[in-house]
């Protein structure tokens, strides 16, 4: 079984937000396009997650993130992870406070890798960016070793670029360098309108000039540089109708909705209490319901 949009886009992949909550505020975090939840909103269950992970592998489903919010504030991931069908690839993104005293249940659970955030390396940056502390700084640097310890390859580490940590690039390809894990430079989607991004077409020109080897990935059209021996990968859309062509995931969100796209929120479908039958109903319902957001030749207001 495949699942494929009306516009031919196949769906191979799931990214599940399984907690709104947060314990770090970062200045620029879109929510996963959530619309502002309220406290004490429903949120969804370990059986829930179970299935429509369940029914989406019967749909032809081989990808599965977990976000959230900070997925690592729910206690029941590593049980979560344990009631899924093997052969997936199951990650996990992550602000990393949490992660040290979680990255060897999570991998013994069946976790296959991590995303770390950790958007300065220096400590105050750090803070004014997540709202942290310094003790949080120290704990994201330390989950990050716990998860290579662990095996949760390749670990990646995330920045997204602002003014506050641009000139920190070069540091982080050091850092990540003499780590043995990816960074991810990720490109501002500036919902605020705050213009807290950075320069990342100064970055990319730099990255050019020093990287040994560029290879572009088919997701995203993501672009990888080789800088001896760091690995560099960038998240950013080349144009933003090849960013949307290429999209294979559906979300869901985390009072229990498919979402078939981050910017949009006038399409969701509700799993309610649907059993696993009904849940592939919805989820096929779900990817009729998509469509990309920036399309060829279309002005992208809605
Ligand atoms: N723009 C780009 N990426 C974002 N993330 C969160 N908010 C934004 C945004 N406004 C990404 C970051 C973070 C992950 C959870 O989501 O990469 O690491």
């Amino acid at each position: 079984m495949s699942l494929v949009d009306p516009f031919g886009r196949k769906v191979t992949g799931l990214r599940i937000a399984i907690t709104s909550r947060c314990n770090l505020s970062c200045l620029y975090c879109h929510h996963e396009g959530e619309e502002a939840n309220p406290t004490g909103s429903r949120e969804i269950s370990k059986d829930e997650i179970v299935k429509v992970i369940r029914a989406g592998v019967d749909l032809g489903v081989k990808r599965v993130k977990f976000t959230g919010g900070e997925p690592l504030l729910r206690s029941d991931l590593e049980s979560i992870l344990k009631k899924l069908p093997g052969g997936l690839d199951l990650s996990l993104t992550t602000n990393g406070t949490l992660l040290a005293g979680r990255a060897k249940s999570l991998s013994e659970a069946g976790l296959g890798r991590v995303n770390v955030s950790l958007d300065s390396l220096r400590p105050e940056v750090y803070s004014r960016i997540t709202g942290g502390t310094v003790e949080d700084h120290r704990k994201v640097l330390a989950g990050i070793d716990a998860a290579v310890e662990a095996g949760l390859v390749p670990v990646k580490v995330n920045v997204v670029v602002l003014k506050e940590n641009e000139d920190e690039v070069w540091d982080m390809v050091e850092f990540v360098r003499g780590r043995g894990v990816i960074l991810q430079l990720i490109e501002l989607l500036d919902f605020s309108g705050r213009g807290l991004g950075g320069d990342f077409s100064r970055i990319e020109g730099e990255l050019e000039g020093r990287a040994d080897k560029i290879v572009t990935r088919d997701m995203h059209r993501r672009r990888k540089y080789f800088i001896d021996g760091a690995e560099v990968e960038v998240v950013r859309p080349i144009d933003n109708t090849e960013f949307c062509a290429n999209c294979t995931r559906l979300r869901v969100t985390s009072d229990g909705r498919l979402k078939p796209c981050l910017l949009r929120n006038d399409n969701l479908v509700d799993l309610g209490s649907a059993d696993l039958e009904e849940t592939k109903r919805l989820i096929e319902k779900a990817t009729f319901l998509r469509s990309p957001y920036f399309c060829k030749g279309q002005n992208p207001s809605r």
